[in-house]
């Protein structure tokens, strides 16, 4: 966890108690509803994970908050500035410094690190072109201090099909973490990884809360996000209903929590 402290301390603050908070939003497919009446903060350096049954409504929460989908209704304030719905897009967001890593879509596989880091974003020069030189330069900066790779043979001429998935997730964290995202959303980032790689995920989870971020994800392993989260946010058939705090409740009592939950809707 070296060098956590000097990510808080280089990043430029910019005063705001939530990253992002939701009131009344709702939202409709059709004649069904995913989401009803949600209202709910995440704090500037908070990581909270979201939590709850399939079809609960976390995927979709989640990509209301990142403008992939509009609400029907209902307010979304980022940095505690109203968003004009009908200009909220995943641009706008992004520029809000929302920042989303999709499991195994963030990254190109057969691309080397570097290029990696820049895809939508290249440095160049006054000509106009790739500054080749620049890039592996920050991103050999990149991984050693946001991402915090330190002699474990990989460099920016390692492809990405070289990593193993939780060093995948890291990269992809690293550079949201980079372009100074205020929050990094994560769909189930453990999904399908060997128990070594969840916790490299867990820890890279723990240096986006060193670094003065927030942190939103959605995770179906109780005991993992139970581990990381500061706070809990359990959806049930498209709505809160419940916000625990890890330390007021064991992993046996959630899960116990879960299956009453899933016995009331049966
Ligand atoms: N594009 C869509 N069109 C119609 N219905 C949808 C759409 N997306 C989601 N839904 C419905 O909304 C509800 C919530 O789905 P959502 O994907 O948000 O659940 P989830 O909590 O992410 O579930 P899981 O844990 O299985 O990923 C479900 O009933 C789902 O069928
Ligand atoms: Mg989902």
């Amino acid at each position: 966890m070296a060098g956590s402290s000097d990510l808080a301390a280089s990043r430029e603050e910019t005063p705001f108690e939530h990253a992002i908070r939701l009131e009344h939003v709702e939202k409709f497919f059709g004649p069904i509803q995913a989401l009803r009446d949600i209202t709910l903060s995440i704090g500037k350096n908070e990581i909270v994970g979201l939590i709850g049954d399939n079809g609960a409504g976390k995927s979709t929460l989640i990509k209301v908050m990142t403008g992939v989908l509009a609400p029907s209704s209902g307010r979304i304030f980022v940095r505690d500035k109203e968003i004009d719905l009908a200009d909220y897009s995943v641009r706008m967001a992004h520029d809000l410094s929302i920042e989303t890593v999709y499991q195994d879509k963030s990254l190109a596989d057969q691309q080397p690190l570097w290029r990696n880091f820049f895809v939508g974003r290249q440095i160049t020069n006054r000509f106009g072109f790739i500054d080749v030189k620049r890039e592996k330069e920050v991103a050999a900066e990149m991984l050693l201090t946001s991402i915090g790779f330190r002699g474990v043979g990989i460099t920016v001429d390692s492809t990405v099909s070289q990593l193993s998935g939780g060093e995948r997730q890291g990269i992809a964290i690293g550079r949201a973490m980079h372009y100074n995202a205020d929050v990094i959303v994560l769909d189930e980032p453990t999904v399908a990884l060997a128990v070594k790689e969840v916790r490299k995920v867990l820890d890279f989870i723990r240096r986006i809360k060193a670094s003065g971020r927030a942190c939103v994800y959605i995770e179906h392993n109780l005991a993992h996000v139970h581990e990381v989260a500061d706070r809990l946010i359990v959806l049930d058939r498209g709505t809160v209903v419940a916000e625990i705090e890890p330390k007021d409740m064991t992993v046996a009592d959630l899960t116990e929590y879960l299956i009453q939950l899933q016995q009331h809707t049966a």
